[in-house]
């Protein structure tokens, strides 16, 4: 508690609370090409004795990233050796851990060229929605989902709502803190699609909700305290450790395969289904009118990947698998013709790992047809998770032409 009131006040006091340190860590790198590598990289946990961060994959040079902190780099790498495993260890650059946020003072109004060319916070994403939704109250409309578990609103826009009934895609961003570009992608999607005359035709038969942060507590905190940070923020009695992986946490096939039961992992899967407020806020409302949700994507990143279900287990498909194999290389084609930039379209589950719980999942077994996972950009080089800001806009180009392609797709599933 007195630890906890000093922490408060120095952040008061400065205005910068501390920043987890990064120093040391590595990141690995194995290329799981050979059959025999990836059984090992499949049963890393088994192998090491701990679950390494697995940050993503690079489908292109099939290679696995793993975030290593520096007391168990040594362990590692003998553990790799003994079991012959050609591995890279590269160094983090610690520095890309320590960009601190310039928190902007919200009288400045946040425009489109924010969204395009910078990562905001919490509040200025919800204040770009809200000037939006004053601009244009009768294409946006905001709703409130629910309460996150520290208290920020869980918002909903919704698009395109006339009170008729449309078939309805579903866009989520940003379950995952660390991965920012989702957030991103969602704002852009909502300010696009809605400004451009164009899409006027769409949202005439289709319509579009967009939850542009289902996570805002472990989204702040990876702006504020832990830039690798993944979870929630929900507390544990008698627990060092804190955060569900809401990404883990779906009422279908809960707590079963490529999950932790332990509160201090990475995926964590929850104490029970629906455990973390975000969770029962989303499938509440995915719920209440999921007999019109025709559509469904997850963005997150990376790995320039769409994935669809099954995927809490391997070699599973649902009974219209050819369905979404073919509208998602319809993304796939769409998002490379804007700039040349390849996605891989790929069963989530017979990747590196399957894992259960997660929303793509639940949204499918709810008769939601075409459910997705998109991973974003980047996918060849170590940027990961910390997509220079630079590169958003190119991004979000692209990721609005695989949802557009997706709404023309269930615009006439009535
Ligand atoms: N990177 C995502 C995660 O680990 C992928 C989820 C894909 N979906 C699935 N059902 N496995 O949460
Ligand atoms: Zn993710």
């Amino acid at each position: 508690m007195l630890l906890q009131l000093l922490t408060i006040s120095v952040v008061i006091s400065t205005g910068i609370a501390e920043y987890k340190n990064y120093d040391g860590f590595k990141i690995l790198e194995v290329n799981f090409q050979n059959p025999r590598v990836k059984k090992y990289v499949q049963e890393i946990d088994k192998n090491l004795g701990f679950m390494p961060d697995f940050l993503g994959e690079n489908w292109k040079q099939k290679q696995a990233h793993y975030f290593i902190d520096k007391d168990s780099v040594e362990k590692v790498r003998s553990n790799l050796a003994m079991n012959n495993i050609t591995y890279q260890m590269r160094d983090v650059n610690p520095q890309l851990f320590k960009v601190r946020r310039k928190r902007r003072d919200l009288n400045g109004v946040v425009t489109i060229n924010d969204v395009n060319n910078r990562y905001l916070s919490y509040d200025e994403q919800m204040q770009f929605l809200n000037t939006l939704s004053q601009q244009y109250p009768d294409d946006v409309k905001l709703q409130k989902l629910g309460n996150s578990y520290e208290g920020r609103a869980l918002t909903a826009v919704r698009i395109g709502d006339d009170g008729s009934n449309k078939p309805i895609v579903w866009i989520d961003a940003g379950v995952h803190a660390r991965e920012w570009i989702s957030y991103n992608v969602a704002l852009y999607l909502v300010y696009t699609i809605v400004t451009q005359p164009v899409y006027r035709d769409l949202l005439n038969s289709v319509q579009l909700i967009v939850v542009p942060n289902t996570n805002p507590d472990g989204y702040e905190y990876s702006r504020t305290n832990d830039r690798m940070w993944r979870k929630t923020r929900s507390r544990f009695s008698n627990s060092r450790c804190g955060g569900a992986d809401a990404n883990r946490n779906y009422p279908f096939f809960w707590g079963t395969q490529g999950v932790s039961h332990h509160q201090c992992s990475e995926i964590y899967c929850g104490s029970r289904p629906q455990s973390e407020p975000e969770v029962l806020a989303l499938t509440n409302a995915i719920q209440r009118e999921e007999t019109r949700i025709k559509g469904y994507i997850a963005l997150h990143s990376y790995g320039q990947e769409i994935l669809y279900p099954w995927g809490h287990t391997m070699h599973t498909y649902p009974s219209d698998v050819k369905d979404l194999i073919r509208v998602g290389k319809a993304m796939a084609k769409a998002i490379k013709a804007v700039n040349n930039t390849d996605y891989n379209v790929v069963n989530s589950g017979d990747g590196l790992y399957p894992a259960a719980g997660a929303s793509d999942d639940w949204a499918k077994s709810r008769g939601i047809k075409y459910s997705y996972t998109i991973e974003l950009s980047p996918v060849d080089d170590y940027t990961g998770f910390v997509l220079p800001e630079e590169r958003i806009n190119q991004v979000c180009r692209e990721a609005f032409q695989a949802i557009q392609v997706l709404m023309i797709e269930v615009k006439t599933m009535f």
